[in-house]
């Protein structure tokens, strides 16, 4: 989950690294009550979650509460990237001196943690990784060992920070990684981590992601949450614990192993191409227990998505065997009752397929057709989907 920077710089506040708190806004008038509040000069920025919101207009200076409201009338409903902005958040103007870059992120390819500094910051990161490679300092952290002052002060060093700033900016660099550590993130940014006038060094920007695996242990991730961005019925597989994704086809997908799934979208897709172009309208990865509940889930969810016109069920039986799935196909159709209304293709294997074959056959609920193999599965349900449209 990526953070906006307001609750970047929350987190980042809690922990310790200084950053020139402000306020967030919603609407032109609590922009110029915010900037009342805080006085003199301040920034008015977008919050949305992308980069170069600066170059697009979403960062606006503004001198008097007046031409905060102003500046904020203005970004407000601003697209960015094509993300609509409904906040701006209200900062303390700063005198910048100077802008450096820092992180620490996973570096996946090299199994380690990262840090990454700069003292060039202001420019885009990726363009001074292709431009000035050589003044983008890059450290493996030892996962175990972490980031002491010392280490700290050796990538500040490496990075070419000017000798002045490096021993308070070490500490804000132990901090930040604290932080890292503590919210089980996968990336912590400050560009720009800016010297102002006072000699102080802030972070006035931030950018967090955490890691979606650590949820179970981070009580507070739930609140961080952008609930209104977020696609209803994604967030509804979500509550129920189901791995699901919406794409804009027509045909409902459930399967069971993430592989099966995503092979079972590639030959629905196939099959679309000859059947008006129908695609697959989801991915549904019931895993290994495909109980009656968690397959009427599935259904459930899948039959509330608007463009969908057919399902296609692809189940390859294993620890939960073939009749225990046709089961629970039955049960969940029963449960779902009138409100299951269009047509079932079901292509089971594996574990127990007679007797899962010989379960359906026998309910003979009208919305379900049975298929032999994954590829007439897929062109049984294109056609379907195709001739309901
Ligand atoms: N509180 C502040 N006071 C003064 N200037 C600021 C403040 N916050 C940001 N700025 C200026 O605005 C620039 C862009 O802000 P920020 O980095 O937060 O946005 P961004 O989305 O990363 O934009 P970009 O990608 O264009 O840099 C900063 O590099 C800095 O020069
Ligand atoms: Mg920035």
């Amino acid at each position: 989950m990526d953070l906006f920077e307001y609750q970047a710089k929350q987190l980042f506040a809690a922990h310790g690294v200084p950053v020139g708190l402000g306020e967030t806004a919603d609407t032109p008038e609590q922009a110029r009550a915010a900037a009342e509040r805080i006085g003199g000069v301040v920034v008015v920025k977008a919050q949305v979650k992308v980069g170069g919101r600066g170059k697009a207009g979403g960062v606006k200076l503004a001198k008097t509460p007046a031409e905060a409201e102003e500046a904020a009338r203005a970004i407000l409903g601003m697209d960015i990237k094509g993300h609509t902005v409904h906040r701006v958040l209200v900062d303390p103007g700063a005198q910048i001196e100077n802008e450096y870059y820092f992180s620490f992120l996973l570096d996946r390819s090299n199994r380690t943690f990262l840090a990454m500094a700069s003292a060039e910051g202001g420019m885009e990161i990726e363009e001074l990784a292709v431009e000035r490679p050589e003044a983008l300092a890059r450290v493996p952290i030892d996962a175990i060992a972490g980031v002491d002052k010392a280490k700290a002060t050796e990538i500040l060093t490496q990075a070419n920070f000017p000798a002045e700033v490096i021993d308070s900016t070490a500490d804000t660099v132990v901090k930040l990684w604290e932080t890292f550590v503590a919210q089980d993130a996968t990336l912590v940014e400050i560009n720009p981590l800016a010297r102002v006038a006072s000699g102080e060094v802030l972070a006035l920007d931030g950018k967090v992601s955490l890691d979606d695996n650590a949820d179970f242990r981070q009580a507070g991730n739930a609140d961080l949450e952008d609930t209104a961005a977020a696609d209803p019925l994604e967030a509804k597989a979500k509550e129920k614990g189901l791995n699901y994704v919406k794409l804009d086809g027509e045909v409902g997908i459930i399967g069971n192993g993430a592989g099966l799934v995503m092979s079972t979208l590639d030959v629905v897709a196939y099959a679309g191409e000859s059947h008006g172009g129908v695609k697959p309208a989801n991915f549904l990865d019931i895993g290994g227990g495909a109980s009656a509940e968690v397959m009427a889930n599935g259904l459930e969810i899948i039959l509330g998505d608007q463009a969908v016109r057919s399902v296609f069920v692809n189940v390859f039986g294993g620890i939960t065997a073939c009749d225990a799935v046709a089961n629970g196909i039955v049960a969940a159709l029963g449960m779902l009752g009138s409100s299951a209304t269009k047509p079932l293709v079901v292509r089971l294997d594996g574990n127990n397929v007679e007797e899962g074959r010989r379960i359906l056959t026998e309910a003979a609920h009208p919305l379900v057709t049975l298929a032999d193999t994954m590829d007439d599965g897929a062109e049984k349900a294109a056609e379907l989907a195709n001739s309901a449209k």
